[in-house]
Parts: structure tokens; sequence; C-alpha cells
């Protein structure tokens, strides 16, 4: 279950990566976009925001999420529950839009490509997701998970690292496409508070981890990774936390 309260803490910097991908991707100046997991709307408002006579849809699959969209998204954007696990457009679209979603997803080799079928020709597939899986913060989830007594719970949840190289989604997409373009973003994340960045995982990677735990195991997990955290993201001297996030980009164009 998502919390988009947890979730939109970080607002700025969780919608900043939509901001550059939707750039990139250029304006649609009518016509059709679909934002896939949208969220809490947050995306699907950048989208708006950028494309002011286009029509917008946002799917995912939470039901919390959704009804934050439905009351904090643009207006004028239609919400659809949705699995992009098998997820097509009814009607075909100007462009497809997705900021970190798809690294929900396993099999990406299966599931991108088909989502060119539900574009538009010349229409553009834009994605963007974390490559933070080799990250401390993700490293020291897996671990710790897997050393407790709730090893048992945990080990069966954890994940193998879904987001592939820019050399994959490369020979995935130019075979098929008129254009590829793919990059990758380093984020210096300033964070403030205290476990800032257990905060920051909290409301994503972390989430499926505590909800299998009781009350006690939760509080002894967390407390053995949060001070793992605090040792592998220091505080600085101002009493922020530096968070090193990298994201990988493509814009895909028909
Ligand atoms: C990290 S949030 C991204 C929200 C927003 N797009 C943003 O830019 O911040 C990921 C979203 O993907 C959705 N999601 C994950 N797996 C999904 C699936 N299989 N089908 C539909 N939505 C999914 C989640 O419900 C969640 O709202």
């Amino acid at each position: 279950m998502w919390n988009p309260d947890v979730y939109m803490k970080f607002s700025d910097l969780r919608t900043r990566p939509a901001l550059e991908l939707a750039t990139r991707a250029g304006p649609v100046p009518e016509g059709l976009i679909h934002d896939l997991g949208c969220g809490p709307g947050n995306s699907t408002q950048v989208l708006a925001s950028l494309n002011p006579g286009a029509r917008l849809i946002g799917v995912d699959s939470s039901t919390e999420m959704l009804a934050r969209a439905a009351d904090e998204g643009p207006a004028r954007a239609r919400w659809a529950q949705g699995d992009l696990e098998t997820w097509a457009a009814e009607e075909p679209a100007d462009l497809i839009f997705s900021n970190a979603a798809f690294q929900w997803l396993d099999d990406h080799e299966r599931l991108l490509p088909r989502l060119l079928k539900s574009l538009k020709p010349g229409g553009r597939l834009a994605l963007q997701m974390p490559q933070n899986f080799a990250a401390p913060s993700h490293v020291l989830m897996r671990a710790i998970a897997s050393q407790g007594p709730w090893a048992g719970k945990l080990k069966p949840l954890l994940r193998h690292d879904p987001v592939g190289t820019p050399e994959f989604y490369y020979d995935l997409f130019a075979p098929l496409a008129a254009s590829v373009d793919i990059w990758e973003t380093d984020y210096a994340q300033v964070l403030d508070g205290d476990d800032p960045v257990y905060n920051w995982v909290s409301g994503t990677a972390l989430r499926p981890l505590m909800a299998a735990l009781d009350e006690a195991e939760g509080l002894a997990f967390s407390g053995e990774y949060k001070a793992a955290l605090r040792g592998a993201y220091p505080e600085r001297a101002d009493g922020k936390t530096l968070f090193a996030f990298k994201r990988l980009f493509m814009v895909i164009g028909l």
C-alpha cells in the first residue's frame, strides 16, 4: 500500500526529474498524454503545466495514490486504475510518459517495447527510472533484511535490479524507433532533518519490507537500518545530509 503523505515529503526532489524529462520530451501542443505510474499526480501536474492544450490520463495501480491525484493533481486530467504489466492505451497517444514507476516492474525487455504500440506515428515515449540499486541506501537495506531474525520474512521480498544499462535500452529501442536519446543524471540531493535517507526510502523501496513486519520487528529492523544509514550518509556541518541519487532517462521517438 502506498502512502502519498510519506512519498510527497520530498515532493520537490521527486518531481524534479519529471520536469527535466518532460522538458526534454518536448511540447505536446494538443493531443493525448498518458502518465504511467502517475502516483499522487505530481508528474501529471508537470505535464499539464508544460502542455496546456493536451489531454491527460494518469494511470496507476494504487487506490491511495489515485485518490490523492484526483484531489491535488490537475483538474483537467482523467485518472485510471490499471496495471502497467498489462497496460495498453485505449487511444494511441502523442506522448507516453513515466517518471519513477517502471523500476517497480521486471522484464523490461518484454514490457517496454510494447508501449510503442500505444503511440501515434511520430509519438514519443519518455521514461525515467532510479538507478540506485547499488547505492548504500539499498545495499544496506538488503544486507540488514537478509541477516536479522526477520530474514525469513524479508528475503523473499528482496528484488533483483530491474533497471538496465543505457546500452541495454539503446539495443532494445534502436531497431524500433526513429530516435533514441538516453542520459543519466547524478543528483547530490540535500535532505533536511533526522534520518532523512530512512524517511526517503520509507516512501518507496522500504515500504514492502516494513509492511511484512510486526511492530516489534519493524522497530528493531528500522533501528538497525537507521544506524547504518547514519554511517553511510553522515550529516554535513550545517546539519543537512547529502543523498547521492542516480537516475536514468530516455526519450524514444517514433
Ligand atoms: C515512485 S511513484 C512515482 C509517482 C510519480 N510519477 C512521480 O513522478 O513522482 C511510483 C508509482 O508507480 C505505481 N506503480 C508501481 N507499480 C505499478 C504497476 N504495476 N501498475 C501501475 N502502477 C504502478 C505506484 O502505485 C506509484 O504510484
